[in-house]
């Protein structure tokens, strides 16, 4: 079958230490998978990865069966993205910000909505060196979504966002996923942000996604539920895999 997002053996290693070993990853088009770890587990190393901004050590990687590795511009164009600390066009508003992306990408899309998506569509010529670090952030989420992609890569899309905007945030991504088919990967350090939203739940730890659980499972066959499961799992770095 093709996998929205597969990864084999992926393995990075930064000046000789191995930070990504072995790690195995598929994700369903349909699925919202939740990517959890420590800070510093990884997660954006294997983000990177799978969007070509980074090359593997070892191993294998594809995006709608796109090969990650070769930085495919389709890879570009189906997905959207949202890695670290984005950049934008300073001195420019939240809808040029978009426009200018939609031309780079040479995709369609309507930035006024995608800016409703996300509750921008009031700042009008403001600058976004005026931006709050929320509003950044929602401007990052729908520069991701504007093209309307097939899957959304989100690197700890909620950083920075107040509770409100958190959970207009998990709502959005709720929405695309089911009203629109969207594919997503999101990943976070915080359990409950990913708990909130994702369908299944890779933990990523020493290097590998060393469990994977459906969160409305975990708590039949694990007392104490997915919070007891994860510092188990983390704490342990891993299960049975070696
Ligand atoms: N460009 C780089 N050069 C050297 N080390 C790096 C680089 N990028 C990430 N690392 C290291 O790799 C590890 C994983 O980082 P990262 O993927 O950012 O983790 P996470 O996103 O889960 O917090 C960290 O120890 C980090 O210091
Ligand atoms: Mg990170």
């Amino acid at each position: 079958m093709e996998y929205a997002i597969s990864a084999r053996g992926l393995a990075k290693s930064f000046r000789g230490r191995e930070v990504i070993r072995d790690c195995t990853l598929e994700i369903k088009r349909g699925e919202v998978y939740g990517f959890l770890g420590e800070n510093g587990a990884g997660k954006t190393t294997v983000f990177k990865m799978l969007l070509g901004l980074l090359k593997p050590s070892a191993g294998e990687a594809a995006v709608l069966g796109l090969d990650c590795v070769r930085q495919s511009p389709e890879i570009l164009r189906r997905t959207g993205s949202l890695i670290e600390t984005p950049v934008f066009y300073e001195h420019l508003s939240a809808r040029e910000n978009l426009e200018i992306h939609l031309a780079y990408l040479e995709a369609i899309g309507d930035p006024e909505e995608a800016l409703e998506l996300v509750g921008l569509q009031e700042t009008g010529e403001q600058p976004v060196a005026e931006f709050s670090l929320g509003m950044r952030q929602r401007l990052a989420v729908a520069r991701a979504i504007v093209h309307r992609p097939e899957v959304l890569i989100l690197d700890e899309p909620v950083n920075g966002l107040d509770p409100a905007g958190i959970h207009r945030m998990r709502e959005l991504f709720l929405h695309l996923n089911r009203e629109e088919g969207i594919t997503i990967l999101l990943s976070s350090h915080i359990l409950h942000e990913v708990e909130q939203t994702a369908s299944r739940i890779g933990i990523l730890t020493h290097g590998r996604v060393a469990a994977e659980v459906d969160p409305q499972e975990i708590g039949k066959d694990f007392p104490g539920g997915m919070e007891a499961y994860y510092l188990q799992v983390v704490g342990e770095g891993g299960t049975g895999h070696e």
